[in-house]
């Protein structure tokens, strides 16, 4: 088998840059990748779960504690059964924190605990969030524990500075993800 029908995961968190994340569960179904996307309760404010559905033409989740009893109780694990890769786009500053410290407060950060597969992050955030030392102390342990980063990239960031901060473009990204998976 090719990569075609291989699985992704894909985390999405509450960036500007969002809606990115979406055109990237796109980039994937088009190469033939199965994708599931799990998102953050404050990313499901910002982008739509039943956009990414359509695109990805399965459940999207983004709470552990789903409405219905009958749902599986622990979705965190079975999403990471089976999987080829983890790509979390984009990746806010808490979001790397809580990565970095190994909490488990939402369902991406269990989901990320319980994955074994290659991880690949695509920050995204103003360009002084990301030159904060504590920032690149999260970054630094992450990296030192196997996880690859994708960018981020110079370039204009959502508030109208520029800068370092800004979130690779969802068609790098996915070359990034193809070189590790190959
Ligand atoms: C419209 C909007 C855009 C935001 N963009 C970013 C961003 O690009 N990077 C970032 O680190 N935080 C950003 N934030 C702040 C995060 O949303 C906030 O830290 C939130 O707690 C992150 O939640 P999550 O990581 O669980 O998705 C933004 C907030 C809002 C309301």
């Amino acid at each position: 088998m090719g990569l075609s029908g291989k699985r992704v995961l894909l985390g999405i968190t509450a960036s500007a840059a969002a809606f990115k994340g979406v055109a990237l569960a796109s980039a994937f179904r088009r190469r033939g990748f199965e994708v599931d996307a799990v998102l953050t309760p404050n990313a499901a404010r910002l982008v739509s779960p039943r956009q990414l559905a359509c695109i990805t033409a399965r459940r999207v989740l983004w709470t552990e504690f789903a409405d219905d009893p009958g749902d599986d109780p622990a979705p965190h694990v079975r999403l990471t059964e089976d999987l080829s890769l983890m790509v979390i786009a984009p990746a806010t500053a808490d979001f790397l924190a809580r990565l970095s410290l190994g909490l488990g407060d939402d369902l991406l950060t269990t989901t990320a605990l319980a994955c074994n597969s290659p991880m690949v992050v695509a920050p995204a955030m103003h360009n002084r969030m990301w030159r904060n030392p504590v920032v690149q102390e999260h970054v630094e342990r992450l990296r030192g524990r196997g996880v690859v980063f994708a960018g981020p990239v110079d370039g204009d960031l959502a508030c109208g500075d520029s800068g370092a901060g800004r979130m690779m473009e969802p068609p790098d990204i996915l070359q990034v993800c193809l070189e590790l998976m190959l």
